[in-house]
C-alpha cells in the first residue's frame, strides 16, 4: 500500500527490511514502556476489605500478548503474595492486555483486580485445566462423570477473597467446550468457583463465554456478588449466570445476565449425596437483576435441592425474552425442601411461562436414590408481578400425595401474547391463595380478596456488610 503499484526491486526490498528491523526495534523499546504501563497506577475501588500490599501480574513474568500462557505467573503471584496474608493482605493487579491463562487458584486475604482493559483469556487446551473430584453433595456429574475440570479461577478453604476490577473482562472462550460437551469424560469447568470459603466478593467484571456455569459458590458464606455483566450466546449449553450451591448469607445485586441457561439458579446437592451432605442454601437476596434467558429461566430453585433451600428474597427484577420467570424444580428422591421463598416487583416481557413448578424433574445421580425421599415445597410467595406478552401464566405441578403448600400470589398482572394458551393456570397437587391475579388463578389457589403475600422486612446479616473505599 505504501508503495502504490510499484514493483519493488531487490535493493528496495533489502532497504525495506532494514526499515522493518528499525521499526521492530522501536516497537521492542515501546514494549519496554508497555512494561512500565504494566505497573500499577493509582486508583480506588470498593471492597469488603482493603489491602496493604499490591503487585502487578507483570512482576511475576506475566505477558499480556494473548498468546503467552500466564498460568505460571498467576500461580507464582499467589505463592509470593500469600506471605502477606497475616499482614494486611494483598492485591494482584492485572494490567491492560490479553492474558491467556489456564486454571489457577486463589489465596486468602487477597484481591484479584482487573483493569478495565484487562482481558483474562481462558486457555482452550484441556491440559491447562486440572481434573478434580466431583463435589460430595453431588457424587457424580450430570452424565455420570466421576471427575470435573477445575474452574478457571478457583478457590477452596479461603477466607476474605475478592475478585473485582473496573469492568475488566474474563473471557472463558467456551465455544470449544460447548461443541464437545457431550463427548467429555469430565464435567465442563465453571469460570469462577469458590468452595468452603467465607467473606467473598465478586464485583464489577465482564464475564464472557463461560465453558459452563459462570459463578459457582459452593459450601460458602458471606458472599456479595455485585455489578457483573455476564454474557454467553443464548444457545450455549449450561452457561448459567450465578449458581449459589449450599451457601449461606449471600447477596446478588445489580447484575446483567444474558445466557443460554438460567440467569440465577439456587442449588444444594443431588439426591442421596445431597441429603447425606445436608447443607442448605439460605439467606439469599437477589435484587436489581436484569436477565434474558430465551432457553431457560430468570431464577430457578433446584432441581438439585437435596440439602434444602430457604429464606430467599428476590426483588426488582427486569427481564425480556426469557422462557420462564421463576421455576421450581424437584422430584421424588431429592428429599430436602424449598421453603420461605419471597418474590416481589418483577417486570417481565416476552415469555412462555411466568411461573413454573414441577415435582417430576426426574434426573437422578444413579439408581441409589431413596424412592421415599419426598421434597417439601412450602410457603412460596409472589407479589407485585407484571408480565407482558406471555403464552401461559402458570404451570404448577406438585407431587401426588405430597402437594406443594402455602403458595401465595397477590397483585400479579399478566397480559397475553397473540399465541397464548387457552388455559392460563394449570395446577395439580398444590394449595394456597391468590388475590388480585389476572388472569384469574386456578381453583386450588382460593381467591382471598385483599391478601398481600408476605415479604420479610428484617435485615439479613449480609446487608450489614458495607463495602469500603480502598486506594491503591
Ligand atoms: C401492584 O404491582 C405493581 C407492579 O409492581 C405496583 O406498581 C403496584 O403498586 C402494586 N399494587 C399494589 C396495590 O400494591
Amino acid at each position: 500500500m505504501w508503495f502504490g503499484n510499484r514493483i519493488l526491486s531487490t535493493t528496495q526490498l533489502s532497504k525495506m527490511s532494514i526499515v522493518v528491523a528499525i521499526v521492530l526495534a522501536l516497537l521492542t523499546t515501546n514494549n519496554g514502556v508497555e512494561g512500565q504501563q504494566g505497573k500499577i497506577g493509582s486508583f480506588e475501588y470498593m471492597a469488603m476489605s482493603c489491602r496493604s500490599h499490591s503487585a502487578s501480574l507483570t512482576d511475576f513474568g506475566g505477558v499480556g500478548d494473548g498468546r503467552t500462557s500466564n498460568t505460571k505467573a498467576f500461580q507464582a503471584a499467589m505463592n509470593s503474595l500469600s506471605r502477606f496474608s497475616s499482614s494486611g493482605g494483598s492485591l494482584l493487579f492485572v494490567p491492560p492486555g490479553k492474558w491467556l491463562t489456564g486454571s489457577f487458584s486463589l489465596i486468602s486475604h487477597f484481591t484479584l483486580y482487573l483493569h478495565k482493559d484487562a482481558v483474562l483469556l481462558a486457555s482452550q487446551n484441556e491440559n491447562d485445566w486440572p481434573i478434580i473430584k466431583q463435589l460430595p453433595s453431588y457424587g457424580k456429574g450430570k452424565n455420570g462423570e466421576i471427575g470435573r475440570f477445575r474452574s478457571l479461577i478457583y478457590g477452596t478453604n479461603l477466607n476474605d477473597v475478592i475478585i473485582t476490577g473496573d469492568m475488566g473482562t474474563i473471557n472463558g472462550q467456551g465455544d470449544i467446550w460447548w461443541k464437545k460437551s457431550k463427548s467429555l469424560r469430565y464435567t465442563r469447568p465453571c469460570l469462577i468457583e469458590l468452595v468452603y470459603s467465607t467473606n467473598v466478593q465478586i464485583s464489577r467484571l465482564n464475564l464472557l463465554n463461560s465453558p459452563s456455569w459462570n459463578i459457582h459458590p459452593v459450601y460458602s458464606s458471606n458472599i456479595i456478588i455485585q455489578g457483573l455483566r455476564i454474557i454467553a450466546p443464548i444457545n450455549s449449553p449450561n452457561t448459567d449466570g450465578i449458581d449459589p450451591d449450599s451457601c449461606t448469607n449471600i447477596k446478588i445485586e445489580d447484575c446483567f445476565i444474558v445466557s443460554g441457561d438460567d440467569c440465577v439458579s439456587l442449588k444444594s446437592g443431588w439426591d442421596q449425596y445431597g441429603i447425606a451432605f445436608g447443607m442448605p442454601t439460605k439467606q439469599v437476596i437477589i435484587r436489581r437483576l436484569t436477565c434474558s434467558s430465551p432457553q431457560q429461566a430468570v431464577i430457578t430453585l433446584g432441581s438439585e435441592m437435596s440439602g434444602g433451600i430457604e429464606d430467599v428474597r428476590v426483588e426488582d427484577i427486569v427481564t425480556t425474552n426469557t422462557k420462564s420467570g421463576v421455576r421450581i424444580k424437584t422430584t421424588v428422591g431429592r428429599g430436602g425442601f424449598v421453603k420461605d421463598i419471597y418474590f416481589r416487583r418483577m417486570n417481565m416481557k416476552y415469555m412462555r411461562h411466568v411461573l413454573l413448578m414441577t415435582g417430576d424433574y426426574s434426573t437422578h445421580a444413579d439408581h441409589g436414590y431413596d424412592h421415599k425421599a419426598f421434597p417439601l415445597v412450602h410457603n412460596i410467595n409472589y407479589r407485585d408481578i407484571v408480565a407482558q406478552s406471555v403464552r401461559m401464566t402458570a404451570q404448577l405441578d406438585g407431587i401426588s400425595g405430597h402437594p406443594f403448600t402455602g403458595m401465595c400470589f397477590s397483585n400479579v398482572t399478566v397480559s397475553l401474547s397473540a399465541i397464548a394458551e387457552k388455559v392460563q393456570w394449570n395446577c395439580l397437587d398444590v394449595s394456597g391463595v391468590s388475590s388480585g391475579v389476572v388472569p384469574k388463578a386456578c381453583g386450588l389457589l382460593s381467591d382471598q380478596q385483599k391478601t398481600t403475600c408476605y415479604f420479610p422486612n428484617d435485615v439479613l446479616p449480609i446487608e450489614k456488610v458495607v463495602l469500603k473505599k480502598c486506594y491503591v
